[in-house]
């Protein structure tokens, strides 16, 4: 059941600390600041070259955000569609890791890009929610991101839950390559260690309700982000038009200026995604927004919040390291459109024409 929430959303959002603390259980060392990951023995992956994950959705977004991640740490990965990774597979070989995410393991653009890597002789890893489903069968390993049941048709703990274990994995991926732990590694595993507090933080901020209840109801809503915030800031706008039915985007900052500028005015909301080191250039790009008349949104870090001052609004999460903000501006972002889709009455749980798992192309 529900357990007194009145949506599932609301219940799963809110089932988040417990999710990721699931996620991560025993798969941390934060002191000697090393991911234990034992599915794969010592060495699994240091072959690797590159590494692309396919990927569908809310779960697209998390192998976006773990493809700047490992990009980050000098690994060349990308983030495809599978759909569009089946359609038009790019160049993979035994020395090409394909990393499959799907939260239900059954939808089909995600099995089809599966099986295209295997032909072309890839090795294949599926980062699920469930265990024994079909991508589990099709893929040579498997990890599991340990989340729980997800039942609203709005993926929200199971995006944590991926970013979350695909951090881990990332670590692993570049550890093995390497040969030695990241230079980062070991404040971000204690970031990691944090997170369900730091989350549970977040679902006792009110600001993401009374930024809902101001903003409802306008012509559109705009999402920017840079690096794996632009992961972030896609992932907020799909959240937003699935529940809400209100059309919603998500752009990289950089491409603010090459286009979708023209579309801002008063009535089109902005959202900015402010979690990596240096904001300098996404603080710009929002104040020319507000210059334009629309009303700015900044989630981000206690670091960044006095130079976004300037904002409409600002959305604060507790400081931690970018990977980890990420996680948080999400659930901040999850909240907003919880609280948009409900003020404006829709059927949170189970939007129009949607299904909780695609698996007819
Ligand atoms: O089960 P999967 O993770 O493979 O599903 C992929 C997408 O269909 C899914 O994330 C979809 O975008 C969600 N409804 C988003 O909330």
């Amino acid at each position: 059941g529900k357990s007194g929430y009145p949506h599932y959303m609301l219940k799963e959002i809110n089932e988040q600390p417990e999710s990721l603390r699931q996620t991560l259980h025993g798969r941390v060392d934060a002191l000697a600041g090393k991911v234990d990951l034992p599915e794969f023995p010592p060495g699994t992956f240091e072959d690797v070259e590159q590494v692309q994950f396919v990927a569908m959705g809310t779960s697209h977004h998390a192998g976006m955000y773990a493809a700047s991640m490992l990009t980050a740490h000098g690994i060349p990965a990308h983030a495809y569609m599978a759909g569009e990774y089946a359609d038009c597979p790019p160049p993979a070989d035994g020395r090409t890791l394909v990393v499959a995410v799907t939260q239900s393991g059954e939808t089909a653009d995600t099995l089809n890009a599966v099986r295209r890597a295997r032909s072309a002789g890839a090795r294949t890893l599926a980062v699920t929610n469930v265990v024994g489903s079909s991508v589990t069968r099709e893929c040579d390993d498997e990890l599991f991101i340990r989340a729980g049941p997800e039942i609203g048709v709005a993926a929200t703990k199971t995006f944590t839950s991926q970013v979350a274990a695909l951090t881990l994995l990332g670590e692993r991926i570049a550890g093995d390559v390497t040969g030695v732990a990241s230079a980062g590694a070991r404040d971000l595993l204690a970031a990691l260690s944090e997170l369900p507090g730091d989350v549970q933080q977040v679902l006792d901020d009110g600001t993401a309700r009374e930024v809902a209840e101001a903003l409802y109801g306008c012509d559109a809503y705009f999402f920017i982000g840079r690096g794996p915030a632009y992961a972030v800031a896609l992932e907020g706008a799909l959240k937003m038009k699935e529940i809400s039915y209100e059309h919603a985007e998500g752009f990289a900052a950089s491409e603010l200026k090459h286009g979708p500028l023209a579309l801002v005015t008063p009535e089109t909301p902005l959202f900015g995604v402010l979690t990596g080191k240096d904001e300098t250039k996404t603080l710009n790009n929002l104040k020319e927004v507000q210059a334009r008349g629309a009303p700015v949104i900044v989630v981000t870090t206690p670091r960044h919040a006095s130079a976004a001052s300037f904002a409409d609004y600002v959305i604060e999460i507790p400081e931690t390291e970018p990977e980890a903000a990420g996680i948080l501006a999400n659930v901040q972002l999850q909240l907003v459109s919880y609280y948009a889709a409900d003020l404006l009455g829709r059927p949170i749980d189970k939007p129009r024409n949607l299904a909780k798992s695609v698996t007819v192309e």
